[in-house]
């Protein structure tokens, strides 16, 4: 499974903010923002672009356009969806397929409890969108459920992986890849990443 860590400064430099406990939910809100636009960079990087000819101040020329039909994005409730706005900054047409998705706090299993994908998902490539990937779980439950839905290729957008569960999704998925700021240490007792971000969706929600 092919794990892309985008060590660039920028990232590295936003990435050290979010860390910080003293950042306001409204800065921790636009850093994530920031990063997953340069994140998504990264994961485009591969994509097709067909030919088409345009008429141009110098006559008719051959410009690439990426397919509309390209990819769908996948935020896993709730804290995926603050990685939304600065997917679709890069992809603005991109459909959104939502998966409703809670790790259970006693067994750190994750628990489903809303999908609503792209009508037309399987001409689609899937970029999965959740701050952290801790355990595993929930994103193996995810791409299970996208491959049952027979998508054609499924990235991975993460701002924090730890090893464990990047393992265990390899073991499970060696055909996705992820992109992510950061592959920390170790997850703690709780199955939270350390050092980590703490709980992201309650620190993009303010609910802590
Ligand atoms: C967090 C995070 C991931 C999951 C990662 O969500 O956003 O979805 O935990 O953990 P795992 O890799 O061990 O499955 P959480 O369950 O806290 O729900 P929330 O997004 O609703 O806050
Ligand atoms: N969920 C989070 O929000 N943070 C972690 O470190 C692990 C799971």
């Amino acid at each position: 499974m092919a794990v892309h860590v985008v060590d660039h400064p920028l990232v590295k430099h936003k990435l050290g903010l979010l860390r910080k406990s003293s950042t306001s939910t409204s800065d921790f809100r636009s850093i994530t923002k920031e990063i997953t636009r340069l994140l998504m960079y990264e994961v485009t990087r591969d994509f097709p672009v067909e030919q088409k000819t345009e008429e141009s101040w110098a006559g008719p020329i051959e410009v690439d356009y990426i397919p509309g039909k390209m990819a769908t994005i996948v935020p896993i409730l709730r804290a995926g969806l603050g990685l939304m706005d600065g997917a679709l900054d890069m992809i603005p047409g991109c459909k959104i397929s939502v998966v409703g998705m809670y790790r259970d706090e006693e067994t750190l299993e994750p628990v489903e409890y809303y999908v609503k994908l792209a009508k037309d998902i399987k001409d689609r490539v899937a970029i999965i969108l959740d701050p952290m990937l801790a355990t595993g779980g929930s994103l193996i439950t995810t791409i299970d459920l996208l491959k049952r839905h027979e998508v054609k290729k499924i990235y991975s957008l993460n701002l924090v992986c730890a090893p464990e569960g990047i393992a265990r999704v390899e073991a499970a998925h060696p055909d996705i890849e992820i992109f992510t700021a950061s592959v920390d240490k170790c997850l703690d007792a709780n199955g939270y990443i350390l050092p980590g971000l703490g709980d992201a969706g309650d620190r993009l929600f303010g609910t802590k």
